[in-house]
């Protein structure tokens, strides 16, 4: 009985074990309307065909789950696809040969930021991996001209605060 539930582990983290998905970077920040490349690799075989490759790839917010990528069968599916990812994924068919799904994500927004899951399916191996991305509100010029007078300001405040403690000192 142990002896069977020992091989049992032993299968089951072989099988886990021969086929994974990384990240190659678990976080990401940029800035809005800026672009960004998420990566993710997973393990190939030279001699499977792409027919038996599914891959979903989404964004984690709160509850909600929105498809950012979807290949089934080794086909790309746009139509799976969020309609706030619309027209905004950029995907390397190259690099998906060879085991890395490469996505280019322009014009980024801030509800843009969450956990990006990607899952991966073969007939050889299932597996999934997770990134993070946070983007940075940019600052209008209007804002960044309000936060150098402000600086402006306080430095005039300091130095005025000097120049009367200097006084009160002599
Ligand atoms: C973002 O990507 C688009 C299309 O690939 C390109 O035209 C644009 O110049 C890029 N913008 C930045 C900020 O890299
Ligand atoms: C995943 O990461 C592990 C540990 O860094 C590495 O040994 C393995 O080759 C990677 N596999 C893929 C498919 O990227």
């Amino acid at each position: 009985m142990t002896c069977r539930i020992l091989l049992l582990i032993i299968l089951t983290s072989c099988v886990s074990g021969s086929f994974v998905v990384n990240v190659t970077q678990t976080c990401y920040q940029a800035e809005e309307n800026h672009n960004i490349t998420l990566e993710w690799t997973f393990t190939t075989k030279p001699d499977r065909s792409t027919k038996m490759l599914n891959i979903l790839c989404y964004l984690i917010t709160g509850h909600e789950l929105s498809v950012l990528y979807h290949v089934h069968e080794g086909v790309e599916l746009s139509e799976s696809q969020d309609e706030k990812f619309s027209g905004r994924v950029q995907s390397d068919k190259d690099a998906l040969r060879e085991g890395r799904i490469r996505l280019q994500l322009s014009r980024l927004s801030v509800d843009d930021s969450g956990r990006y899951l990607c899952q991966v399916n073969t007939d050889y191996g299932f597996s999934s991996a997770t990134s993070t991305l946070s983007i940075d509100r940019a600052e209008s010029p209007k804002e960044k001209r309000w936060k150098k007078f402000k600086t402006a300001f306080v430095i005039v405040q300091v130095a005025f605060a000097a120049a009367v403690a200097a006084k009160m000192v002599l």
